[in-house]
């Protein structure tokens, strides 16, 4: 079990509580406490997560506090968040 910091932000995904250091992505804070995949593509369903890191490909889209299609790379984890599988199918952020 690791130990806590206080800088450590409390979250959520899918309803299930955990912990990353402030100053995490939403991408990070997920990898860091094993989540590789947070959505599937419209197609045929193949798992997506993290991808290119800097804000292009838009494979990371996840739901962030009922806000849809956020990109995971790009958004600074706060405390409290409630991360989602993502509904969106990947075609862009209004997708
Ligand atoms: S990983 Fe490519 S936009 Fe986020």
């Amino acid at each position: 079990m690791s130990k806590l910091a206080a800088t450590d932000l409390h979250f959520s995904f899918d309803g299930r509580p955990l912990i990353a250091p402030a100053g995490s992505t939403v991408a990070g804070a997920l990898v860091r406490n094993g989540v590789s995949s947070w959505r599937r593509t419209r197609v045929k369903g193949h798992a997506r997560g993290v991808f290119c890191g800097i804000g292009t490909c838009f494979d990371c889209l996840i739901d962030v506090n009922g806000e849809r299609a956020v990109r995971a790379c790009l958004r600074a984890l706060r405390e409290g968040d409630r991360l989602e599988t993502s509904s969106s199918t990947g075609a862009g952020p209004d997708a």
